[in-house]
């Protein structure tokens, strides 16, 4: 089942909808601004159903915000380092919105600010929202026309799929992902540092201290990075520098081959969650920068690590690195990437 509603109006005038998927237990509410997963009903252990992401309750902090709350994000997801790069020699600079200095998640004009066309499906009997964007050439500084599509797909045995796809006319850096912050106590249930997480992951990227990559991969193996058997988040969070992680995870199998990475559950509710991508790298972030200085769904502030991201992608500033897995998207390819989030309990 699938019901709409207006979600507001943007500055130049465009209707935004709230689309709600209903499968089952589960509902997943996406909005038509960034193609944004603003809410995600799931049952606990004990059957009771609750908000599991992040998220506001209204369009205008989407507009303006620097959390990407459950955003598609696009051109490029993460960090290009001073937001520039060379494809076939020749040089190009994009938007440097963080810090001023490197450009994060496609810029301010980047695709979760943008409000997708959107068209419900279905797939025997589950919903689905299929948006659509065209993002011209020169959008942002980046090269070539694209055309992108993200579908979600609900099922009733409480599994979200997210499918991408997309073509370009000229080589571009291209790297989507979804930007949801994840509470399986709920999403008022304040800091997820009890989460236990598991990781398939063995090695890392460390980072410089603007978050960006020193080009080295290096093993999780006796370093507190290590997710590999499951831990809770807070075990060893004031260990690894900054606020918390905030890290480009390498899956140990990185073909590009639908395969489950990750296992997180919340001991008090009983929730789980397992993820599955066709991604080499996945952004273990949690929450770092969140400070209870905004108004989340229902007035709840979130403070931080009220929430964890697991962001699959390809590496942050992979334009800028020979050694990492080749981010150009190319006029005679296809962009295609699957994620899967799948609620359960113990
Ligand atoms: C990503 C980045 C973080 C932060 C958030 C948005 O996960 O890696 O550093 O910018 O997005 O707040």
């Amino acid at each position: 089942m699938v019901s709409k509603r207006p979600f507001g109006t943007t500055s130049n005038g465009e209707d935004v909808y709230l689309y709600t998927l209903i499968a089952g237990q589960y509902r997943a509410a996406i909005s038509t601004f960034g193609a944004t997963l603003q809410a995600f009903h799931a049952p606990d252990a004990n059957g009771s159903v609750n908000d599991v992401v992040l998220g506001y309750g209204s369009l205008e902090p989407y507009v303006r915000t620097t959390t990407y709350f459950g955003m598609t994000i696009g051109r490029f997801a993460n960090r290009i380092a001073k937001g520039r790069f060379t494809i076939d020699g020749v040089d190009y600079q994009v938007e440097t919105n963080d810090g001023g200095v490197n450009s994060l998640h496609g810029g301010r004009t980047g695709f979760s600010f943008r409000v997708w066309h959107a068209e419900t499906f279905e797939v025997g009997g589950m919903p689905g929202l299929m948006l659509t964007l065209h993002s011209p050439d020169g959008d942002g500084g980046f090269p070539g026309a694209v055309t992108v599509a993200t579908s979600y797909l609900l099922k009733d045995n409480g599994e979200l799929v997210i499918d991408y796809e997309a073509s370009t006319d000229k080589p571009t850096p291209f790297n989507m992902t979804n930007h949801s912050y994840f509470n399986l106590a709920g999403a008022a249930g304040g800091a997820v540092l009890d989460h236990e997480v598991c990781l398939a992951c063995d090695r890392y990227l460390p980072v410089d201290a603007a978050l960006i990559p020193t080009g080295e991969c290096l093993p999780v193996v006796g370093t507190p990075f290590d997710f590999t058997t499951a831990k809770p988040i807070g075990r060893d969070i004031g260990t690894v520098g900054g606020k918390g992680y905030d890290h480009c995870f390498v899956l140990a199998d990185e073909r590009p081959i639908l395969k489950e990475f990750a296992r997180v559950e919340d001991p008090v509710s009983g929730r789980t969650l397992t993820v599955k991508t066709t991604k080499p790298a996945v952004q273990f972030y949690t929450g770092n920068f969140l400070d209870g200085s905004e108004d989340g769904k229902g007035g709840v502030r979130y403070g931080r690590h009220a929430g964890f991201c697991l962001e699959t992608q390809f590496f942050p500033d992979g334009p800028n690195h020979r050694n990492f897995p080749d981010c150009i998207l190319r006029p005679d390819q296809t962009y295609r990437h699957t994620t899967i989030y799948a609620f359960s309990t113990r």
